[in-house]
């Protein structure tokens, strides 16, 4: 294949910039068309790519969402399906709000749609869940999926206060734009329905997740406290709760992330890896693109 793939890509934060050097510097045939951003007027814009409005950066060969938040995202994403190009996003909130809506259309229209970074950052945990899936035997699912929160928990077992512990969580990038999304569990929450959507072949939203958050939990030096993410075929939780140090998941320190998938007849399988972070996260992106340049069409949540 010698045509170039033109990405639209909007958002130039954290994960749009390393996604961006992905595009102009890494090993697939993709071309840089453009980057949008809500407010043109902000620096540390690339130089020598055009900036446009979101709207425009919909008439790209594929669409890459890293802005996150629900309403531009909606009516972006609703329209590029619309039109039939393929649209690549990190967006937890919109997919586990909006994700059955999308693919609908994304089957109706033949368009791709694709999430890999919304879950894990880096560490391709929708790709296994769907693997492991196949035979419809998922029993459970059980992790860890939020790096922020790892990052502060296992910060705070060393003796760091909790303020000091998100403000380097936030300095490196870890945190949403607005960490209450991760200290209050909705992070982990949007992750969660994500993957049991996968897993169980049906669209299930962030708010049947009974969740809890992390704020005001007690850590003293020593203890090893994680935010859980749990589910079954009817019923999701994500709480702080106490983790026996043999349990595979206290394994899981600083932003590691983890998930643990039971299969009836076959066992428990388990999936580690970095769980936020710009280079991280991008190439989770990257991933979904390469799968668009080999000619795959996949539809998250789709029936194929
Ligand atoms: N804020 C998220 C986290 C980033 O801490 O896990 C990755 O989704």
């Amino acid at each position: 294949m010698t045509d170039r793939l033109r990405v639209g890509l909007i958002g130039w934060g954290t994960v749009g910039a390393a996604l961006g050097e992905l595009v102009l510097h890494g090993p697939l045939p993709l071309t840089l068309a453009c980057v949008a951003v809500r407010n043109p007027a902000r620096p540390n814009l690339p130089k020598g790519v055009e900036i446009v409005s979101p709207e425009k950066a919909l008439h790209a060969d594929v669409v890459v969402e890293l802005a996150g938040g629900l309403d531009g995202p909606r009516e972006w994403a609703r329209s590029a399906l619309d039109r039939g190009t393929p649209y690549v996003t990190a967006n937890k909130a919109l997919l586990a709000n909006h994700g059955a809506e999308l693919a609908e259309l994304a089957e109706r229209r033949t368009a791709a749609l694709l999430g890999s970074a919304s879950v894990g950052g880096g560490t391709p945990m929708i790709e296994t869940v769907t693997h492991l899936a196949a035979t419809g035997a998922v029993e459970s699912l059980r992790g860890i999926v939020n790096a922020t929160t790892t990052y502060i928990l296992s910060a705070m077992g060393t003796g760091r206060s909790y303020g000091e512990a998100l403000r380097e969580a936030q300095e490196a990038g870890y945190a949403e734009a607005d960490p209450s999304f991760d200290v209050d569990g909705r992070d982990a929450a949007q992750k969660l329905a994500i993957l049991a959507s996968v897993a169980w072949g049906k669209w299930r939203p962030e708010r049947e997740v009974a969740t809890s958050g992390i704020v005001g939990t007690e850590v003293s030096a020593g203890d090893t406290i994680r935010l859980v993410a749990e589910a079954t075929s009817d019923a999701m939780t994500v709480s702080p709760m106490p983790i026996d140090p043999a349990d595979p998941l206290a394994r899981a320190a600083g932003i590691e992330n983890v998930l643990e998938i039971t299969v009836r007849d076959a066992g428990v399988f388990r999936i580690w890896g970095p769980g936020a972070g710009g280079r991280v996260t991008a190439g989770a992106v990257y991933a979904d693109l390469a799968r668009l340049v080999a000619g795959e069409r996949p539809i998250l949540f789709g029936k194929r």
